[in-house]
């Protein structure tokens, strides 16, 4: 088994998203100790944001690109490798502004390719990033699930079963912003939807 998890968090060790992707990571190994596993921090690491030098090198053919439109082409090309090599993807995933964090739609934007990770077929599109389990680990300070403003979930259900992942399970720690109390009792709760997706 080979697990990809991407954090996107901007913060390192304070995270919750992190330490709960982290979480399910652990109790995926618990019961497949072999598992491969690559770690993608979009905030150690942060992926270069989809601007028209990057469309223009995206769009001239492989055999017409200068070194420099070669080099960007290639970032994106590591993220579509990883992907395309997980079996199970872990995101850690926090609200920012009501979205997703501006480093996950980046990571988002270099794996969705037409003709390799998606294609339009005459039945429409078909993702291509086909048998993945998916986990997403979703941190909030106020409370939002099942309400209007979570942009969140349907976006990503949407663009994830775009490129061909439907199977994915969102784990909620929210009201994490609420004292204490909530905090801990959010991430009690967190811990618990962990146990029943990764027992699922
Ligand atoms: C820049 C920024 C924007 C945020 N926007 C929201 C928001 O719109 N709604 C919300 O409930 N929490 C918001 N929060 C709170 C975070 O979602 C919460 O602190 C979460 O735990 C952050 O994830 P992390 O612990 O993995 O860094 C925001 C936090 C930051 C730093």
């Amino acid at each position: 088994m080979n697990i990809l998890q991407i954090n996107s968090s901007q913060r390192r060790t304070a995270s919750q998203s992190t330490k709960l992707a982290d979480r399910i990571v652990r109790r995926l190994r618990d019961t497949n100790p072999d598992a491969a596993l690559t770690v993608r921090d979009l905030g150690a690491n942060p992926h270069p944001v989809l601007d028209e030098a990057a469309l223009t090198a995206l769009f001239t053919p492989a055999a017409e690109r200068s070194p420099e439109h070669a080099q960007r082409v290639a970032l994106d090309d590591a993220l579509i490798a990883e992907i395309q090599a997980a079996d199970v993807v872990v995101l850690g995933v926090p609200m920012y502004n009501f979205g997703v964090p501006a480093q996950l739609k980046n990571w988002i934007d270099a794996i969705a390719r037409a003709g390799v990770t998606f294609r339009y077929t005459a039945n429409g599109a078909e993702g291509l990033l086909r048998g993945k389990k998916v986990y997403v680990a979703l941190t909030r300070g106020g409370l939002y699930r099942n309400t209007p403003a979570d942009t969140q979930v349907p976006y990503l259900r949407t663009v994830l079963a775009f490129l061909g992942m439907t199977d994915v399970s969102f784990v909620y720690a929210e009201g994490l912003s609420m004292g204490a109390e909530a905090e801990a009792s959010a991430l009690a709760s967190a811990h618990e939807q962990i146990e029943e997706a990764v027992a699922a």
